[in-house]
């Protein structure tokens, strides 16, 4: 029999939750349910951050505290896991009379501050209730990071947290003066004994099935079980991270009467790093996948660092924007242009396809009723390989793109010897320019003035689609720019500098 209440830990505290509806939101739960009222909804769709809470979870044996967008994360997605709010942080026995800190609603805290709150307090960085708590919530997560805080390190943690007044350099400030990377807090001296809890949990193989065949929360411990059910429920929405569908609950309010989640069946977590190639189950966090993609190319490593947020990284999988199809996704026109292929399964029948023809049309994959994504497999760079990606959005941090090239060339004898580019933002799907690809090979690299014939090739492969985040016209003169300056780096001799925020490699070097 499968298990009927979701479980986590609260506040030191076994939660059981049963009964509830298939899309209830986490900050549903904690505003309307439990009355915790110190986590704010301010956009409801995985934006803003004012609803940032903690999620512990155990990661290679290890607890690990990780934002989270309560907005959009489903009460369902929080089974095994702790539960930290912004109400949980102060420790009792706080001077008389002093108040609630930085993000605080009285409840149950009160008492003496955290020493996230209280450097906040010291900065005087706090400014309005909205966007404190999830501050403070982020800022709690960075202080349990075991890491000492830079600025870059900050701006990244804090890229998923909108001040509307423009506070951040008391906020940063805040964060560089405590997140020093020793966390010397309630949670870190209960960290053993919550990481014991979290493990006898996970240790419960059950599956979860809340509700009845009408309308449900399924999340299955196996991948028999999911596939199962996903052939027994084809029109039930498969969810990961929900970073995605979350929207469609809080914005378009969807019913979405069946969910079977992914989250829970750890082979689907497991990405491996083989000699040749990467493989990453389709339930992997972009958190859980980042080191063995970031591997394979320091641009593919930048790529992710400015795709969503530190919140939306934590749950969003690699998988769930595969499966998603959308045109702008940023992932797939990487994976697409690596030579990625992807693993499907229809009950027991597992196939695989290479990636760029999963991708039918708007909106369409081929994917079967009932058939899920079971794992992505990109293969590694070749020795006379080189690979560039180009993320282009108005916002440099946690943006949607208006479009994404990238190109992977093999080079012998100063020529392109085969050349696979991919763009996303540039038709209903996310597509492979075979033209310009062929046209690129034998370009000579030191013979610049020949490269055009590969961007004029552009125009024969895309008519790019025309929109509110950039014009077809822009597309097109970024796509064809975006393919010099690929061809530019990797020859070694730009013009001019090719980087605005450069990349960073695992070693500090800049890539130009
Ligand atoms: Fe804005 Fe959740 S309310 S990210
Ligand atoms: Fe809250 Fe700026 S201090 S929005």
């Amino acid at each position: 029999m499968p298990r009927r209440v979701v479980r986590f830990l609260r506040r030191g505290q076994l939660a059981e939750r049963g009964g509830f509806a298939p899309t209830e939101t986490l900050l549903d739960h904690l505003r309307l349910h439990e009355r915790a009222l110190g986590t704010k909804e301010g956009c409801a769709e995985g934006d803003c951050g004012a609803c940032t809470v903690a999620i512990g979870r155990l990661r290679g044996g290890r607890l690990v505290y990780e934002p989270v967008n309560a907005c959009i994360h489903l009460l369902g997605a929080v089974d095994g896991t702790e539960v930290v709010t912004v109400e949980d942080l102060a420790e009792p026995g706080a001077e008389p009379g002093a108040g609630p800190g930085p993000g605080l609603e009285g409840e149950p805290g009160g008492g003496r501050l955290h020493p996230v709150q209280q450097a906040l307090v010291d900065a005087h960085a706090s400014q309005c209730g909205f966007c404190t708590p999830g501050f403070v919530m982020s800022l709690f997560t960075l202080y349990h990071a075991g890491v000492r805080a830079d600025r870059a390190a900050v701006n990244d943690w804090l890229a998923g947290n909108l001040c509307r007044c423009t506070g951040y350099r008391p906020i940063a400030d805040a964060a560089l003066a405590c997140c020093t990377g020793k966390a010397d807090d309630a949670h870190a001296r209960r960290a053993a004994e919550t990481a014991r809890r979290l493990a006898a949990l996970a240790d419960e193989e059950d599956d979860l099935f809340v509700g009845d065949e009408e309308a449900f929360f399924a999340a299955p411990a196996t991948e028999d079980g999911l596939a199962a059910l996903a052939a027994r429920f084809p029109d039930a929405a498969i969810v990961a991270g929900a970073t995605d569908v979350g929207l469609r609950i809080t914005k378009e309010l969807h019913e979405l009467p069946r969910i079977l989640h992914t989250g829970r069946v750890a082979s689907l977590h497991e990405v491996r790093e083989e000699e040749d190639r990467v493989v990453i189950g389709a339930a992997a966090t972009y958190a859980e996948a980042e080191p063995a993609l970031r591997a394979l190319d320091p641009d593919v490593g930048e790529m992710l660092r400015r795709l969503g947020s530190k919140q939306v990284r934590a749950v969003g999988t690699v998988g769930g924007n595969v499966a998603n199809g959308s045109p702008i996704g940023d992932s797939p026109p990487v994976l697409i242009a690596l030579g990625a292929t992807v693993e499907l399964r229809l009950r027991d029948a597992v196939r695989t396809l290479p990636l760029e023809d999963f991708f039918l049309g708007y909106g369409r994959q081929d994917r079967a009723p009932g058939e899920i994504l079971t794992r992505i497999v990109a293969p590694r760079l070749g020795p006379a390989e080189h690979f560039r990606c180009y993320k282009v959005s108005k916002r440099h941090d946690q943006d949607i793109s208006a479009l994404l090239g990238a190109f992977r060339l093999r080079v012998e004898g100063g020529r392109v010897a085969e050349a696979r580019i991919a763009y996303g933002g540039m038709a209903a799907t996310p597509k492979r320019a075979r033209n310009a690809e062929r046209a690129a090979a034998g370009l000579r690299l030191d013979e610049p003035a020949a490269w055009t014939a590969a961007a004029d090739a552009l125009a024969d492969d895309f008519s790019p689609i025309d929109d509110h985040r950039a014009s077809a016209a822009y597309r097109m003169r970024v796509a064809r720019s975006l393919l010099s300056k690929a061809l530019a780096e990797i020859a070694g001799r730009p013009s001019r500098e090719t980087r605005v925020a450069g990349v960073r490699t695992p070693l500090g070097e800049h890539r130009r």
